[in-house]
């Protein structure tokens, strides 16, 4: 077994926060763990909890739809969230949910060593680039984290919810691909 596999193993019998006691399934992470490019989400959602995959629902669908626009496709990327399990009724993850669980998505960074980190929404921008991040003005701009490029687009549901942010997340998935065309080796 592999070193992520045997962290996968551990964490999907994790019980070091209360959300442990709502969920079905623990939501590890997917995709290609050798990419040179992770997305960070929130958390899971029902359907994500329901099926132990992350972006499942509907705004999985629209990850998907933006990861075609770049030419991409959820097998060549590694997708993972803050927290591992489900918060009820879809809640923010509280502060010490977010920091019981940040050794499991710390392992997978430290194990896929990801070139470019893009944080989907405010909540992964503010655990994974900085505390403060204002995503309506701070999406798209590049951060350097710890050896990788790190950057925050809005949250998929938000677009869903939101029409209008479509344009931004347009130019920011192109920001996106030029720059996963400099630095990436194997992307593109
Ligand atoms: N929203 C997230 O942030 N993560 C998921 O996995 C699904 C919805």
């Amino acid at each position: 077994m592999d070193r992520l596999d045997e962290i996968r193993q551990k964490c999907l019998v994790c019980r070091e926060c209360p959300l442990c006691r709502y969920r079905t399934n623990v939501v590890f992470g997917v995709g290609d763990p050798e990419s040179e490019l992770m997305f960070i989400g929130e958390g899971p959602g029902e359907n994500e909890d329901k099926q132990g995959e992350p972006f499942v629902g509907a705004a999985g669908r629209l990850l998907d739809d933006m990861l075609e626009m770049i030419d991409l496709d959820r097998s060549r990327v590694y997708i993972a969230n803050v927290v591992k399990c489900r918060p009820p009724r879809n809640r923010d993850p509280l502060g010490e949910e977010q920091s019981a669980c940040r050794h499991w998505l710390n392992s997978q960074l430290e194990i896929i060593r990801p070139k470019l980190i893009v944080c989907l929404g405010r909540i992964a921008a503010a655990a994974v680039i900085k505390s403060d991040f204002k995503i309506t003005r701070e999406h798209g701009l590049w951060f350097d984290i710890d050896g990788a490029r790190a950057m925050a687009m809005y949250h998929p549901a938000a677009l869903l919810r939101d029409e209008s942010k479509r344009p931004e997340t347009f130019v920011d998935l192109r920001a996106l691909r030029a720059e996963a065309k400099r630095v990436c080796e194997h992307l593109y």
